[in-house]
Parts: structure tokens; sequence; C-alpha cells
């Protein structure tokens, strides 16, 4: 059971580091954040409240230290407990991604 749980992370690891490796449409995500991920989340630059309040604003998870692509790729593939199940493919994920990064505010 275990190797298959190994197994099960490296194929979720290497298909979410192919997926970060092309540069997502941020245009493209925040047009299928607006109409996907709104429902919960503030997806908007600087909107501080979220329509769902446990939901982060994207702005926040943007601004999240060691929200990398690839950690936010991760987190996309794998199960977000209170999300229904959204799946996203392969393209609407890298969008969203590169939205989300687009967020992230200079220090
Ligand atoms: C039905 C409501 C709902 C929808 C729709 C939804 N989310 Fe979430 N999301 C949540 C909630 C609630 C949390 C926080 C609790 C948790 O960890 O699951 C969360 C957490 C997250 C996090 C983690 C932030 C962190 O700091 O760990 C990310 C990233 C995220 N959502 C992205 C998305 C994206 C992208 C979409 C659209 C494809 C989306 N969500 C759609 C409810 C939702």
């Amino acid at each position: 059971m275990r190797i298959v749980k190994v197994l099960a992370a490296a194929m979720l690891l290497a298909s979410a580091s192919e997926a970060a490796a092309q540069e997502g449409d941020v245009e493209a995500g925040a047009a299928y954040a607006k109409q996907v991920c709104a429902a919960c989340h503030a997806v908007l630059p600087n909107e501080q409240i979220s329509p769902l309040l446990q939901a982060p604003t994207f702005q926040s998870v943007a601004d999240t230290r060691g929200m990398t692509e690839l950690a936010l790729t991760v987190w996309l593939q794998s199960s977000h407990p209170t999300m229904p199940n959204i799946v996203l493919k392969p393209d609407d994920l890298r969008n969203v991604v590169a939205y989300i990064r687009s967020l992230k505010r200079k220090k």
C-alpha cells in the first residue's frame, strides 16, 4: 500500500512540474477565476474579503511566502477539502496559477 501512495505522490509532482513548465495565460486565468473561483474567493487584486469567509483571497494567496508556481499547482491538483470537486483542465490550471502569481505585490 505504501508504495502505491509514494508512486501516486511522485506522479502528482511530475505532472505538476510539467504543467508549471509552460507559461500560463494571465488574462485567460483571470477570466476563469472570475467564472469558477469567485463564488468563494475574492479573485480581484486588493480585494480584502472573500464571499466565503474561510476562503483566502487570491491576493493573500499570491502574497503568501513560498507560494510558488509549483506549490500552487500541486495544491490545485490535490484535494481542496472544502471545495466541491473542481477539476481543472491542464490549461485552466496553468492559466489560473499564472493569474494568481501575477497578483503578488512587490515588497
Ligand atoms: C466552494 C467554494 C470554493 C471554490 C469554488 C473555490 N475555492 Fe479555493 N478554497 C476554498 C476554501 C474554503 C479554502 C480554504 C480552506 C481550505 O484549505 O480548503 C480554499 C483554499 C484555496 C487555496 C489555498 C490557499 C492557501 O493559502 O493554502 C487556493 C490556492 C485556492 N483555494 C484556489 C482556488 C481556485 C484557483 C479556485 C477556482 C478554480 C477555487 N479555489 C475555487 C473554497 C473554494
